[in-house]
């Protein structure tokens, strides 16, 4: 389990706040029996007493100690019991005015003892799947319906065709998965290389699942959406936008989405070479994805400083095929004339 403080400090103030919210509403409670049946206060604060009579009562010496302990323990069960059965006969249980907390176990503190309480582990699972940015393709793009008999099985000069190659991508993103976390360096950084509609966000997706479900927080974004968040944040001085690009930076796995499709200038090259560097240095994964194909594209879009650290710090995997966006197209519109 790995996840960033954006997700962390988003549930512990949730649970913060569940907790307030749980003490407000026995407050409630106490004020509502309160005015119902003015004696319960009365006992309330007749309860409170008890409880510094048992601590003064240890000052007044060791002889008779025993013995005041006892009728002070007594009078304190006897105005328990009168608590409870007057709730009884106003029909309501017996802990009506205790605080309560649908999770028992933890009181929304998050732990037990020094263990985390399944509580938050579940919170923070659902806190990364719901700011991963992926949505409702977490559950249509995954390992289980990605189908290697859309790639041609057609073997190119050196004996390979693109099925091969795409049986060899999945394995290698399966492993990806299996052993993410305890990936080094170069290891955790992919670059998706490939035409349009050959499955490059399809599999990055179902990584982020896989990352997700081995919790983990993953954050996904197109490239050009990274760069209008680092505009506003920086042009127009947005804040809520300045806070949001600490995501790209924290995320422990961040996944590039069509990387150079943005706009080519000083500006975003900076952005990305910070966004690079600083995750490399921080030994945080990356995911890109791009349609840029080949060092002459790389080299037009992006300075030196940028393309070593894609080729020195990332594995890159081509992508080969026919457009298979175009050809599940294909495949309904049959569907729909039949
Ligand atoms: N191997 C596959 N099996 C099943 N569906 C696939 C497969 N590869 C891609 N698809 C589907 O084809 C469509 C296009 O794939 P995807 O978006 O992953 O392509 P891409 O390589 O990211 O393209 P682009 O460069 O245009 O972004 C998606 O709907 C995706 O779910
Ligand atoms: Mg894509
Ligand atoms: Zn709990």
């Amino acid at each position: 389990m790995e996840y960033s403080r954006r997700i962390v400090e988003k549930v512990v103030d949730e649970f913060a706040k569940k907790r307030q919210n749980a003490v407000n509403a026995a407050d409630a409670r106490q004020k509502e029996m309160y005015i119902t049946c003015p004696q319960l206060e009365e006992i309330d604060k007749a309860l409170s007493l008890t409880g510094m009579k048992i601590f003064a009562s240890t000052f007044q010496g060791k002889e008779g100690l025993e013995k005041r302990m006892k009728a002070l323990e007594k009078e304190s069960r006897d105005l328990l019991d009168d608590k409870k059965r007057i709730l009884k006969l106003m029909g309501k249980p017996e802990n009506y005015l205790d605080i309560k907390y649908s999770c028992e176990k933890c009181g929304y503190t998050g732990y037990v003892g020094i263990k985390m309480c399944t509580c938050m582990k579940k919170a923070l699972a659902k806190c990364a799947y719901d700011t991963s940015g992926l949505g409702s393709s977490l559950s249509k793009q995954g390992f289980d319906n990605f189908d290697l008999n859309y790639y041609s099985d057609e073997k190119n000069k050196d004996g390979i065709s693109p099925r091969d190659n795409m049986a060899y991508v999945l394995s290698e993103a399966k492993d990806y998965v299996k052993n993410f976390g305890k990936l080094k360096d170069g290891a955790q950084n992919l670059l998706f290389v490939g035409g349009t509609g050959l499955g490059k966000t399809h599999i990055s997706t179902a990584i982020a699942k896989g990352v997700l479900d081995k919790g983990c927080d993953v954050v996904y974004d197109t490239m050009q959406n990274i760069m209008h968040t680092y505009e506003k944040s920086t042009f127009a001085k947005d804040e809520a936008a300045a806070l949001e690009t600490t995501k790209y930076i924290d995320a422990t796995l961040l996944i590039i989405d069509d990387l150079g499709t943005e706009l080519k200038s000083v500006f975003s090259q900076n952005v990305l070479y910070n966004i690079l560097n600083t995750r490399i240095i921080s030994e945080k994964a990356t995911i890109i994805n791009t349609n840029l194909n080949g060092a002459k594209a790389f080299k037009e879009q992006y300075d030196d400083r940028i393309n070593s650290r894609l080729i020195g710090n990332f594995r890159t995997f081509n992508f080969y095929g026919e457009d298979i966006r175009l050809k599940k197209a294909r495949e309904n519109n049959a569907k729909k004339r039949r």
